[in-house]
Formats: structure tokens, sequence, C-alpha cells
């Protein structure tokens, strides 16, 4: 009769404790482990194409050499002593804030030592709060590398992918190439050296006679870090195979705009560090 009772009560309890979890489960556990696809957060892409103002425009803002480390807690290098208590990354980050409010750019460019390695203890972090004026302000961006961005967690590769993934960045890690001449889709150029070489067309203005054409075309190359060159430390150079994939874009757009009117604009820009 005992043994019954507890067997019962041993059932009970059973059968209470699966439909506790399976309430759990429904309520709380399975909304949080499935993914809602609605929810995932994609990259917010700029207006693109870049395009002139009306009145013939087209401000870029530069910023080099940001040197980020982890914000707050990393001292400015290079200031008055007096100076020095009462500086950190986050006074370049609102020095940055003001100059993009000031300029109103139509685009920025980051041209290398965005992160500074040596201080960064997690580039993705860095990546984040240097760029973080440029994506809260909407304006699209481009970067490419210096020698001090990779000597953190990433390589120049993983670094230049993470950023061409951030919000509002036009930047890519390689080139793209047609497919073919008359195919509007587009192929990573990856048997090129470095991390970070493309281009970007800035098209006409809106309602003129160039406003389906680029007629400013900007070039971003990989400069490379270091390179030790028969004993020596030194900086790396930009290589034979960045130069020639730079003239045959070059080339195709001149074809491409004599054929369309010979009176368009070539302008060529290219943006490079000086190490
Ligand atoms: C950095 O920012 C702080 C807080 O705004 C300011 O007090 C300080 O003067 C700034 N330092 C420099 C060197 O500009
Ligand atoms: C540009 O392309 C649009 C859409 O295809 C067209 O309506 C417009 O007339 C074109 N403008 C010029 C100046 O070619
Ligand atoms: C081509 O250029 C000429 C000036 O040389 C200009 O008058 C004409 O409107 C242009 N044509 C087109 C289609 O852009």
């Amino acid at each position: 009769m005992e043994s019954a009772r507890q067997w019962i009560y041993s059932l009970l309890f059973f059968i209470f404790t699966i439909a506790t979890l399976h309430v759990l489960d429904t309520l709380i556990i399975s909304t949080r482990l499935t993914t809602n696809y609605q929810n995932i957060k994609l990259k917010k892409h700029p207006h693109l194409p870049l395009r002139f103002r009306s009145d013939g425009t087209f401000k870029i803002l530069q910023v080099a050499d940001m040197h980020y480390g982890n914000g707050m807690v990393t001292r400015c290098r290079d200031v008055l002593e007096s100076e020095f208590n009462y500086c950190t990354d986050l006074n370049t980050t609102h020095f940055l804030r003001k100059m993009i409010q000031i300029e109103k750019p139509d685009l920025i460019v980051f041209t290398g030592d965005n992160i500074f390695g040596t201080s960064a203890t997690d580039a993705a972090e860095s990546l984040f709060e240097v760029f973080a004026p440029a994506i809260e302000s909407g304006i699209p961006w481009a970067a490419v590398l210096g020698n001090h961005d990779q000597e953190s967690t990433m390589n120049r590769e993983e670094l230049m992918s993470f950023i061409s993934l951030m919000d509002y960045s036009v930047s890519q890690t390689f080139p793209s190439t047609k497919v073919n001449s008359d195919s509007k889709e587009q192929q990573p150029m990856t048997n090129i050296d470095g991390f970070g070489n493309y281009n970007l067309e800035v098209w006409g203005a809106p309602g003129s006679y160039l406003s389906n054409s680029s007629i400013l075309n900007l070039y971003f190359l990989d400069s490379g870090d270091r390179a030790i060159v028969h004993g020596v430390r030194t900086y790396n150079w930009i290589r034979e195979s960045q130069l020639s994939w730079l003239r045959g874009v070059s080339k195709g757009f001149q074809v491409y705009n004599h054929r369309d009117n010979g009176s368009m604009l070539i302008n060529l820009w290219t943006f490079l560090r000086s190490q």
C-alpha cells in the first residue's frame, strides 16, 4: 500500500516537473534560443552613388592617425604636461564629431593608424569607438589602414573585412571587378597585394547632364605596414599588382567616358598614407 502511494507521488512529481519545464520552455527559453530573423541587424548602407551637390561641390573630410586605444583609459601622447591628465581618446572622438558637424562633408576618409595596436586590447571594440562619430552622422565613410592598425587582435585582412561591414562604410577589402564587360555582377579581385585597395565613383549632381556618370574616381591603396629590406627595418610600399589594377580601372573610365562624351572630367585622386 505504502509503496503504491509512493509510486503515485513519484509519478505526480514527475508529471509536475515535465509540465513546469514545458511551460518554462514555451514562455521563456525557446524565444531566447531561436533566432527571430526579423530582428537580425544588417549593415546600414549609405545612399549611393556618391554625388556632387547641385552647386558643383563635393566635400571630403580626411582624417588620419587617430591612434585610438581603449577610449577613456588611454591618455593622449604629445600633449603638454599640464594637459596630460585631462586628455584621452575621448578628446579625439569629441574633435572628430565636432569637425563632422561643422564641415558637413559628403564623404569622410580615414587614412590609416585609425587604431593604435599596442594600446588597443580589443581591435573590434576600438574600431567601433573610433569610427562612432562617422557612423552616428550617417555620412558615407571609407578607410584604409596604417602600420599600427594591425598590431592589436586582428590582422590586416580581418580589419578591412570588419571595417567594410560597419554601418555606412563604403570601404572594401578587395577591389571589385565586373565579371565581364557588359555584366553588372561584381566579384572581388583577390590576387592583388594588400587589403583595402578599392575605388569609389562620385557621380554628377542630381538633375545635371552628368547625373548618370561617374566624374570623379577616388582610388584607395593599401601601402602595407613594415618590411625588412637588406636587413634594414623600413616601411612597406605600393606593389606593381596594385598599380596595374589602378591603371586598368583608370583606363576603363577613359574609354567609357570617351564613348559617351569626350568632354567628361576624369580626376585621379589617390588616398595614400605617408607613413
Ligand atoms: C579633453 O577633454 C576634456 C573634457 O572635455 C577637456 O577638459 C580637456 O581640456 C581636453 N584636453 C585637451 C588637451 O584638449
Ligand atoms: C539618368 O537616368 C535616369 C533613369 O534611367 C533617366 O530618367 C535620366 O533621364 C537620365 N539622365 C541623364 C542626364 O542621362
Ligand atoms: C557632350 O559634350 C558637349 C560639349 O562638348 C555637350 O554640348 C553635350 O551636351 C554633351 N552631351 C552629353 C550627352 O552629355
